[in-house]
Formats: C-alpha cells, structure tokens, sequence
C-alpha cells in the first residue's frame, strides 16, 4: 500500500467506496474489503449506511488504528451546533470516530465562517480525529483554509481521466492539502477505454487499473473505488505491482475534454474550475 502524506498525517491512497451500497451490501462489502486488504474506507450521512459500516469495522478483526475512515456532513447540518450534533451521531452510528470528517457539498445559505467554526470544535471535541472539505473548486479551498484554525487535510473531488484538476490541485499543494479522487474510474466508463485498454494490455492490467494507479501516481492524490463485487473490488486493489511511464502518463492526462464531469448535481454544484 503507497500512502498520501498531509500536514504529517498518512492515508492509504487507495480506499473503498461506499455511496449507492445500502446497509447489507455495504456490511459485506466493507468486510470484505477490509479482509483483502483495504484500509481506508469512504462513507458518509448522505449514504445511509455509515452503522452497517461501523459494524463491519467491529467485526473485521482489523485493529482500528490500522483503518483510516472518512465520514461527511450533509449540508443540511452546517450551522453551529446542528454540525457537532451532527458529528456525534455519525460517531454513534460507526461506533467510532472518523478519522476524517468532510463538509460534503458546500452550502451557500450558511456563512463559511459558521460551519468552519463549527467543524474546528467538532475536531477539538475529540468527534473526528482530522477535517477537511468535499467539492470545493480552488476559490473555496482557498476561502475554507483562511477560516480553519485546525489543518484542513484533503479536499475530496471527481477526479478521472477525463476531468482536468489542474486548478484544484495546484491550490491544495500550494496549502499542504492532498486530493481524495471520487468517481474513480469514472462510474464504470473507463473499462471501455481504447487508450487505457492499450496501456493496460503492456502491463497485463484492466483499464480501470491503470485509470486508479494514474491517479494514485500523482503527488498527493488518493482514490476511492467503489463496488459490489468482490472480483471487482479485489482487481482495484492490485495496482501496487506496476508502475505507468512519464509517456503513458501524459496519454492518460490528455484524455481530459470539458464535458468530463460526471458529477454536477444541478441546485447545489459549486462554481467549479473551468
Ligand atoms: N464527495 C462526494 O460528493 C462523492 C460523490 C461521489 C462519490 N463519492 C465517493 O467516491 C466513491 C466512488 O465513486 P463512485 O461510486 O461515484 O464511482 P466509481 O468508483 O468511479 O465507479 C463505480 C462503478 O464502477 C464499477 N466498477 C468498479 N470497479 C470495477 C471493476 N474493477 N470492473 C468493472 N466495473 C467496476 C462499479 O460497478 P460494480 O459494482 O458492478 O463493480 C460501479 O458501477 C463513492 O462510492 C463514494 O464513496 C463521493
């Protein structure tokens, strides 16, 4: 496993996802996850399934301590003290504390300066081990870092081959941060890919491989794989045995186009990067 290191803190850079499982398939497929090997396991309020996988957490025989586990707050909760309540609940629900508690979109009806106060005594309260924010272009990682006192460690955005970065990632450097990629590989769309197909095949690997160690090549970036199949979580995890080309990287980084976004709920989708 290659880690992520953030203001002296390391993550596992590669996770598993758990948006779309609900509770049954998300107990069991956080277990197994955890069984093969994963360490670092993605869910959230939103999700509905934040006690199935506190659950599977508990039974999995797994140190806590070798487990990094991110949760988010919906933003229905940002006002001061609906946040800590908030907080707590998820902590009731995983049987344990995050180690990362994430604003998960932001919300323009709140003052920032609320929530972030918010989410620092959250962390100061002993709710989350770290904070840190969810779909933020590079104005609002900016904003959120001048109004944090506590570090924040990442910024969790899509992020695949065909969604530039560039402007997210140059500003989270600039701030110490590091980048959680979501939407991975591209909710199933890169495994029809001819260039990463191509690739791939020189390195006997699928072409969601090669999409996940792309991403996990870069300086500072994770990923969060999500799936309900055991053969296909089990192939996300085997990105650690090879290594793409600076040539090979650049093809990849050329499949970005403006229309790659996947995510863009219309209502709350943020001003993103163009
Ligand atoms: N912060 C946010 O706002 C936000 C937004 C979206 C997602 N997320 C997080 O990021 C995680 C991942 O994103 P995502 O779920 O949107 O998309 P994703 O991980 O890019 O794609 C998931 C899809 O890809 C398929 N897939 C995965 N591995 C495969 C493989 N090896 N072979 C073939 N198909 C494969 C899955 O199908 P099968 O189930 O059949 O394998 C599923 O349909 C989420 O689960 C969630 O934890 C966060």
């Amino acid at each position: 496993m290659l880690y992520v290191e953030t203001h002296g803190i390391r993550i596992p850079a590669l996770g598993f996802g758990t948006f779309r499982l609900d509770g049954r398939s998300a107990e069991r497929m956080v277990a197994y996850a955890l069984e093969i090997g994963y360490r670092h396991i993605d869910t959230a309020q939103m999700y509905g399934n934040e006690a199935e996988v506190g659950a599977a957490i508990a039974s999995s025989g797994v140190p806590r301590e070798e487990i990094w586990l991110t949760t988010k707050i919906w933003p229905d909760s940002f006002r001061h003290g609906d946040l800590q309540r908030a907080a707590g609940q998820s902590v009731h629900r995983l049987r344990t504390e995050p180690d990362l508690l994430l604003l998960h979109w932001p919300n323009p009806d709140v003052p920032l300066r609320e929530t972030m106060r918010a989410l620092n005594e959250a962390k100061r309260q002993g709710l989350t081990r770290h904070i840190g924010i969810s779909n933020c272009p590079s104005a609002l990682i900016r904003e959120s870092v001048a109004l944090s006192e506590e570090p924040l460690l990442v910024d969790q955005v899509e992020y695949q081959p065909y969604l530039s970065q560039r402007a997210v990632l140059e500003e989270l450097r600039r701030n110490g941060m590091a980048l959680t990629a979501y939407s991975p590989v591209a909710q199933g769309k890169v495994f029809s890919d001819r260039t990463l197909t191509r690739i791939g095949e020189r390195h006997g690997k699928n072409p969601g491989q090669v999409a996940l160690r792309w991403l996990i090549q870069q300086d500072g970036v994770s990923a969060i794989p999500r799936s309900s199949r055991d053969a296909h979580a089990k192939a996300n995890l085997d990105i650690f045995d090879f290594a793409l080309s600076a040539a090979e990287m650049a093809e990849i980084f050329a499949l970005a186009r403006p229309d790659g976004r996947l995510v863009n709920p219309a209502g709350f989708a943020p001003n993103w990067d163009r």
